[in-house]
């Protein structure tokens, strides 16, 4: 039921997916290493989405029959030197990651795939979250500017985050 057009395409992503963890793990040693415990957690519980969205893709993938193929990631930036630019950093990931599910979706719509389009939708609808809760972390930082105790508030807030699985459909 996926040609090999969307079956590449898929493929692609699932191993951008992977790539994105690979990202966030890295922001969270980047915390982990300037004592933020929250905002480390918080890396640390999108690197678990990342992987859960990666799987999502690969089961779909498997599901229709097709092989998933996995390539070599490349090395994330290790080096930041606030976590203002952090945030910064994540948001325009995700802004790529939104526009490459858009191309998707737009290749499910030509191949005249709906239960890709289905499929995708999921997709299309948590980039909209993703980018908005960066988006709110950012707005937070720079309100705070320089204010160690205001960074100690937001970091306090992001340490409650926890990781909610994937419901099963
Ligand atoms: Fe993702
Ligand atoms: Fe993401």
């Amino acid at each position: 039921m996926l040609n090999e057009k969307l079956v590449a395409a898929i493929n692609d992503q699932i191993q951008f997916e992977y790539y994105s963890a690979f990202v966030y793990k890295a922001m969270q040693a980047y915390f982990e290493d300037e004592d933020l415990p929250g905002m480390a957690n918080w890396m640390n519980i999108q690197f678990q989405e990342e992987m859960a969205h990666a799987e999502k893709m690969f089961n779909f993938v498997c599901d229709a029959g097709a092989r998933v193929e996995l390539k070599a990631l490349d090395a994330p930036n290790n080096e930041y030197s606030s976590p203002l630019e952090v945030f910064e950093e994540s948001l325009s990931h995700e802004r790529q990651v939104t526009a490459r599910i858009n191309n998707l979706m737009d290749l499910a719509q030509q191949e005249k795939n709906h239960a890709a389009q289905i499929f995708l939708q999921w997709f299309v609808t948590e980039q909209v979250e993703e980018e908005a809760s960066v988006n709110l972390i950012i707005t937070k930082l720079k309100r705070i500017k320089d204010d160690g105790r205001g960074l100690m508030m937001i970091d306090q807030e992001l340490a409650s985050r926890t990781f909610t699985p994937i419901a099963a459909e």
